[in-house]
């Protein structure tokens, strides 16, 4: 990103669906479907795991790999559909003005202790991640 600034866009895109920071969503079928070979009733409870789905290998390239200038990036880390996360746009927005400050004032960041996960299968991500962040 610092050699090429007009990758900030696509990295974005690609940490959240790499993070897939909210873990899953459920819902409730209203009607029958079938789903690469599997049934679903009217009435299933159905869960959506992010994490799994944006690392679908029949949807991204090389899904393994963290690629900040991949296009297209369809992944599902705000939902889809009728409860498609209402305020995406906020959370790019932040996002994008976090990595222009951090890229303007720093020259990099270091873990500085441990990692622990939020105790969580709704959110993923650290609980605690001490760092240290480099100024110029
Ligand atoms: C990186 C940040 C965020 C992520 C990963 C995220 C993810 C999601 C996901 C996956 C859903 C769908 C849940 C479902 O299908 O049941 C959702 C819904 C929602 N999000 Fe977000 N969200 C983020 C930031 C925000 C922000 C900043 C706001 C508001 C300021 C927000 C407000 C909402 C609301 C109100 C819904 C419910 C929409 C509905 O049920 O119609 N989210 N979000």
């Amino acid at each position: 990103m610092r050699e090429d600034p007009a990758l900030l866009s696509t990295a974005v895109e690609e940490v959240l669906r790499w993070a897939s920071s909210a873990a899953h969503s459920m819902g409730t079928a209203t009607r029958p479907v079938e789903i690469r070979g599997r049934r679903i009733a009217e009435g299933d409870r159905v869960v959506l795991w992010a994490p799994s789905a944006n690392r679908d290998e029949a949807v991204f390239d090389d899904s393994d790999t963290f690629d900040i200038a991949r296009t297209p990036n369809r992944h599902l880390a705000f939902g889809s559909g009728k409860h498609l996360c209402i305020d995406g746009t906020l959370a790019r927005a932040q996002m994008r003005i976090l990595y222009t400050e951090l890229l303007d004032t720093a020259t990099g960041i270091e873990q500085t202790g441990p990692a622990h996960a939020v105790p969580s299968i709704a959110v993923r991500g650290p609980e605690t991640l001490p760092i240290r962040i480099v100024l110029r």
